[in-house]
């Protein structure tokens, strides 16, 4: 799904708008409210994710966006990586069980890591934005925490109720979404386009 993001400060001079490619509701709600003031529509693409890193897929469906509607593009590829788990689920945290709601995704992940005795992981966004011209950049955050052992919290989607960020008490699902908007992988990646929009505006 493409949306529209109308957000004064990301438009440019000829008032067009940044578009940002994603089918995730949840994402769209976090990223209008850490990007602020957006309004979100949508327009429906699909993107086969078959990347082999976060990068390539970000790439891919901002470059579907900007060759459907001809102007700037954005989006967002994100996923869990787990140390003990050699790095899954990874690019494919979205595939991770089937169907992949937050508690069959959560309840693999807890079975998968039962034996796990160090716990570590983070979650990995990149924000990809795409110029007309094919020009890319891109945009990554971490966020690094631990795994806790049963799912806590009914906030957010998809790991948040099994993810404690480190040095904080509650899962990313126990906090209030403005909490996690403020230090989660998808708002330090997307703090870093905000920077580098300010000093190169769109044209
Ligand atoms: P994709 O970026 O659309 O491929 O999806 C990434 C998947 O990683 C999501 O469907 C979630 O399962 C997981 N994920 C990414 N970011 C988050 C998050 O902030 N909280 C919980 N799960 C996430």
């Amino acid at each position: 799904m493409a949306s529209k993001i109308r957000n004064p400060n990301l438009r440019n001079p000829n008032n067009e708008e940044l578009l940002i490619a994603t089918t995730n509701q949840h994402k769209i709600k976090e990223i209008a409210h850490i990007l602020k003031g957006i309004r979100v529509m949508g327009n429906g693409i699909r993107v086969n994710e078959d990347g082999r890193t976060f990068e390539e897929n970000a790439i891919k469906k901002a470059k579907a966006v900007v060759r459907k509607f001809g102007q700037s593009a954005i989006a967002d590829d994100s996923g869990l990586i787990v140390n003990c788990l050699q790095g899954k689920p990874g690019i494919k945290s979205a595939r991770f069980a089937t169907p992949p709601t937050p508690e069959n995704l959560c309840r693999k992940l807890l079975k998968k890591m039962a034996s796990c005795k160090a716990r570590g992981a983070k979650f990995v966004c990149v924000i990809a934005l795409v110029y007309p011209s094919g020009k890319v950049r891109t945009f990554k955050g971490v966020c690094h925490g631990r795994i806790i052992k049963k799912m806590r919290g009914k906030e957010g989607f998809g790991y948040d109720p099994v993810f404690r960020p480190c040095g904080l008490k509650k899962t990313f699902a126990e906090m209030p979404p403005a909490i996690k908007n403020r230090i989660s992988h998808r708002a330090m990646a997307l703090k870093k386009l905000k920077d580098y929009l300010a000093v190169n505006p769109i044209r």
